[in-house]
């Protein structure tokens, strides 16, 4: 990939940077101190997935996209945390996000096409395909067929229904739930200085998929915060080239920022100076709590989305980003084939199926609770943050 800066990474990432040389090079393995059990009910019980809907979902900003799919000038529909929302952009850069909602009669303002997964619509207003209500792109009434018909109602109240959204690093994060605004960054604690260096925000989209699965979300999470499974699940894909298990994790509030070693960091570790250099190193992979992932490939990145539309399903939303000098026609025939390998290949047949199987025997009595060694600390972790965002202990940052 293009580096866009060769400035030195953040000193948080130098950081990980420099354990990771220390972990390669003695041989030693970081782990966590302790193990662990995430109790079953955390998968299958409807009590507590509606917990995590109130607590979390409901509350916490979330990434509904990357910056580049709003472009100025469009509305994307996006409904993936239950309720129908657009995020918009107008014409001098700046993202909102409302209800999808009209205020006439309440018809969905902009819809998705297809069973394709929802791209923005190009547009300067929205225009409500039942009876034409017309709103801006900052959400304001803007014109009625026949308003004298609507006497006595003042269009001042009919404003499209706002809710907080604010975007850092190169994602647009949203709540589903009216409120005040809140700072990107300031929830993203250091990490959008991370992403920044990496160069997140020039990506441009190439391919979503947007599917469910019959897997409780976390059983996804929890595959994409160890290394621990990648010998074994990954042995015919990618386990040729990473190495087993040397993963180190940096703790940002509730978010993780990792390294997962690839063997070339075995063979020829020198301390790199770009993206380029660190993604043939380790893989870099931030976990922003409580839902969303950022895979650096070699090449290219994965955001992925996990959401949870009932207690045993995930509805999986990955977008693959990749460099901006590389998206010419000639370059189709790559992307294609690398979104295969690991979209089709990977994680469906490989992560998601073992989440679809695990979900299936959960219900067994086998097991009272899933098991967690000190290699599989950042699961632990995340289990720990969903517990306190449901008993209210942690809430986000960046918020008042
Ligand atoms: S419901 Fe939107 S204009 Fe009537
Ligand atoms: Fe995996």
């Amino acid at each position: 990939m293009t580096q866009q800066t060769s400035a030195p990474p953040p000193a948080t990432l130098a950081d990980l940077i420099h354990r990771l040389d220390h972990a390669r090079s003695t041989g030693e393995r970081e782990m966590g101190t302790e193990t662990g059990t995430v109790p079953l009910g955390h998968y299958t019980d409807r009590h507590h997935w509606q917990q995590e809907q109130d607590m979390l979902f409901a509350q916490w900003p979330i990434v509904a996209a990357h910056s580049s799919e709003v472009p100025a000038g469009s509305a994307l529909p996006f409904d993936a945390l239950g309720v129908p929302m657009v995020v918009t952009r107008s014409g001098d850069g700046r993202v909102r996000t409302f209800f999808n909602v009209c205020r006439h009669r309440g018809m969905a303002l902009v819809q998705a096409e297809g069973p394709e997964p929802a791209k923005a619509k190009s547009c300067k207003t929205l225009v409500c395909p039942y009876h034409g209500w017309t709103y801006g792109l900052d959400g304001h009434l803007r014109h009625r067929l026949h308003a004298e018909t609507f006497d006595g109602i003042d269009p001042a109240t009919l404003h499209l229904v706002e809710l907080p959204c604010a975007e850092a690093g190169g994602l647009i994060f949203v709540k589903r739930t009216p409120g005040p605004a809140f700072s990107a960054a300031g929830f993203l604690r250091g990490l959008e200085e991370h992403l920044q260096w990496l160069g997140l925000a020039d990506m441009k989209v190439f391919r979503k998929i947007d599917r469910v699965y019959a897997a409780n979300w976390k059983l996804t999470v929890d595959a994409f915060l160890e290394g621990y499974h990648i010998r074994v699940l990954h042995r015919d894909t990618i386990y040729p080239f990473f190495a087993d298990a040397y993963t180190v994790n940096l703790d940002a509030g509730p978010h993780q920022d990792s390294l997962v070693a690839r063997r070339r960091a075995f063979e020829a570790f020198e301390t790199p100076r770009d993206r380029d250099a660190l993604c043939k190193l380790a893989t870099p992979t931030q976990f922003l709590f409580p839902n969303t992932f950022l895979i650096w490939h070699p090449d290219y990145v994965s955001l992925i989305g996990m959401f949870s539309p009932a207690a045993g399903e995930v509805r999986w939303m990955h977008t693959m980003l990749i460099p901006p000098d590389r998206t010419g026609d000639d370059w189709i025939p790559h992307w294609e084939k690398t979104f295969r390998l690991i979209e089709e290949t990977v994680f469906q047949k490989e992560d998601i199926a073992t989440a679809v199987a695990i979900q299936r025997g959960l219900h067994s009595g086998a097991n009272a609770g899933l098991q967690a060694g000190r290699l599989e600390h950042g699961v632990l972790r995340f289990h720990r943050g969903i517990d306190a965002a449901i008993g209210g202990t942690l809430v986000p940052a960046g918020e008042g």
